[in-house]
């Protein structure tokens, strides 16, 4: 079954029709909020909002364990996550949707792993291509169908948060390769691999990352949440279409 995780922006998805929602419960305590069972296409489909009801829960303080560990055991198979990120790279700017190859994890102090209890053994998962390459396909495909021009690679830089980057650590960012950069694609890519899903990110750029572009003094917030709702209906038209990729699939 395919879910979806929604990011900034993406608090339900619009063209699914509602069966059920769900309070789950897992051993990594509480998800970011209820699971939502339903169908789109005549796919079925689950969903959870990162960031719980109401925007709540901020990047560093998600229970990404909970939240993963609560859609695996809800019978997610593929997980299409959404995040809203800042563009570093030439070819990202604001309102680019991407869908990144590779991961760099900038962040600390999250609960990252799903080994570090006395009663589970310490696997260490390969996690040399972090995504799903099925997925990302499926993505592109899903894209193409409703045709939504997406960058189809790139480097997710995790950043920690709350606060968003100086100009000299995207300098540096950039320099170790990343081209786009984000709050929340990590532990939450990794945990996914434990758990054997497969995981893609579908990126949604709301800014210039600090320095770049016109955020070379500044981000502006207002400029981002304009951006955000400018393109949520494009990742609600891929998103739609990935249930069609879904359905024909063997
Ligand atoms: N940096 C980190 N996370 C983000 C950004 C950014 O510029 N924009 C949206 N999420």
């Amino acid at each position: 079954m395919l879910a979806v995780i929604g990011g900034s922006g993406l608090a339900g998805l619009g063209q699914m029709n509602v069966i059920r929602r769900e309070i789950a419960r897992t051993p990594f305590g509480e998800p970011s909020g209820p699971l939502t069972f339903g169908e789109m296409n005549d796919v079925p489909m689950l969903f959870i909002a990162r960031h719980g009801p109401g925007h709540i829960h901020a990047p560093h303080r998600i229970n990404y364990r909970a939240n993963v560990w609560a859609l695996k055991q809800a019978g997610a198979t593929d997980v299409l996550a959404v995040a809203a990120v800042g563009g570093i790279a030439d070819n990202t700017g604001p309102g680019v949707i991407a869908v990144p190859d590779q991961i760099i994890d900038y962040t600390y102090g999250r609960e990252h792993t799903f080994c570090d209890g006395s009663d589970r053994n310490v696997v260490h998962v390969d996690f040399t291509r972090p995504y799903s390459d099925e997925l990302r396909d499926a993505i592109g495909r899903a894209a193409a169908l409703v045709s939504e021009p997406v960058v189809a690679a790139g480097v997710y830089g995790a950043t920690q948060g709350p606060r968003l980057e100086t100009a000299a650590e995207i300098a540096r960012i950039a320099r170790d390769g990343a081209t786009l950069v984000g709050m929340t694609g990590m532990p939450e890519a990794a945990l996914a691999r434990e758990l054997t899903l497969r995981y893609a990110h579908l990126c949604v750029v709301s800014n210039w990352a600090a320095g770049c572009g016109n955020s070379i003094n500044m981000i502006s917030h207002e400029n981002i949440d304009s951006t955000l709702d400018a393109s949520i209906g494009r990742v609600q038209r891929i998103i739609a279409a990935l249930a069609l990729v879904y359905k024909d699939r063997p």
